[in-house]
């Protein structure tokens, strides 16, 4: 057991979170910086916290070298209330977003958006269980985005260089953010809860590029203020009180990476980690994993017991071990290590042991 008697945990998100970081907020947490108040109790329009949004916006700008001509919005509603959110502000309803289909939340986003505007399936890897990642062959030549899921949370898959469709791509980057490097101009918009990899639940961060906005005589007049980006632009992502502490973790994470070297020193030991695990299971016979090897995802590793039974005693036999939040999806079963930012090298080895154990036990 390690330190503070914490278990290493594998699971897909809410996630573990760096020690540094956990420690540092702790330390803050009764009196910020000589506030005599902890951030949970201070106003969102105060001096202190101003500096707090501020100072997140310009390391992340910094750490994912965000362009100038890109926005960055720390809202609420998760990864899913961008699903809505974007065809909501960025197309007329019977304009076109092709939208490629990898998985659960790929299917979610697709859905939500059929609602809203029209929505076309423009790739799709259904027929193999989703385990790879399907190349855009035609596409109609009217649309306007076409959306990705940069990493696929539930399956494993994850895409290593954006599409190059001639159409200005939007993705869905909840799960890999701040763990591979993203070349954020090759995006018009990137999204993701934070609960994964940049700290904790209740944040959403969307970083968009300003001109991509309907203008807003173009959007639905039914449309809250509070789900309109140009809106959100304009009040400093606080047309009402946003989620405080989650901006002041991810600020702390953020100097935590920049400690680190940045994304890519980041993204080099996340490479490491998955590698220990993939090998494992490539080794071993008591393990498969049917993703095609291109696109095996870093962050979250997902492979199956081949023989079914096994798969409850391993649940239970790493969890006595410390080690936890191995269960796969709830859809897909079988075994997941989500291997973010927050799970060391050395936890990443306690998974490996474990599995060689039990895979020569067993
Ligand atoms: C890739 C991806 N997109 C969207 C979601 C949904 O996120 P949220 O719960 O923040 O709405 C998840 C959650 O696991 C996810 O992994």
């Amino acid at each position: 057991m390690s330190k503070y008697n914490r278990k290493i945990n594998f699971g897909a998100g809410p996630a573990m979170l760096p020690l540094p970081v956990l420690e540092k907020v702790e330390e803050d947490f009764l009196n910020y910086k000589d506030s005599g108040l902890s951030v949970v109790e201070m106003s969102h329009r105060s001096e202190n916290f101003m500096n707090i949004l501020l100072d997140t916006k310009a390391k992340l700008k910094k750490i994912m070298n965000i362009p100038d001509s890109y926005e960055i919005l720390f809202l609420q509603g998760g990864a899913t209330a961008q699903f809505s959110m974007i065809p909501v502000n960025l197309v007329r309803k019977d304009e076109k977003i092709g939208y490629v289909l990898t998985g659960v939340f790929a299917q979610k986003s697709f859905e939500a958006a059929s609602k809203l505007c029209k929505a076309v399936n423009i790739a799709d890897s259904s027929d193999k269980n989703y385990d790879y990642i399907p190349e855009i062959k035609n596409i109609p030549n009217d649309l306007k985005y076409i959306h990705i899921t940069g990493n696929n949370t539930a399956i494993g898959t994850a895409y290593y260089n954006a599409p190059k469709v001639g159409v200005p791509v939007i993705a869905d980057w909840s799960s890999a953010i701040l763990g591979q490097e993203i070349k954020v101009e090759d995006y018009a918009l990137i999204y993701a809860g934070a609960q994964k990899n940049m700290g904790i639940a209740g944040l959403t961060v969307v970083i968009l590029r300003k001109d991509i906005i309907l203008k807003d005589e173009d959007i639905e007049s039914f449309v809250p203020n509070l789900m309109k980006y140009e809106k959100q632009i304009k009040s400093d992502s606080m047309i009402n009180t946003p989620p405080t502490f989650a901006i002041y973790c991810l600020d702390v994470l953020c100097d935590w990476i920049i400690s680190m070297g940045g994304v890519a020193s980041l993204e080099k030991i996340n490479r490491e980690k998955s590698k220990m695990i993939y090998d494992i299971v490539d080794e071993y016979d008591i393990y498969e994993n049917g993703i095609s090897q291109n696109d095996r995802s870093i962050m979250n590793i997902t492979f199956n017991l081949k023989k079914d039974s096994l798969t409850e005693k391993f649940l239970s036999s790493s969890s006595e071990a410390g080690l936890v939040g191995l269960k796969g999806y709830k859809l897909r079963g079988g075994i997941r290590a989500s291997l973010y930012n927050g799970v060391s090298i050395e936890d990443t080895a306690a998974l490996a042991e474990f599995m060689k154990k039990f895979a020569q036990n067993n």
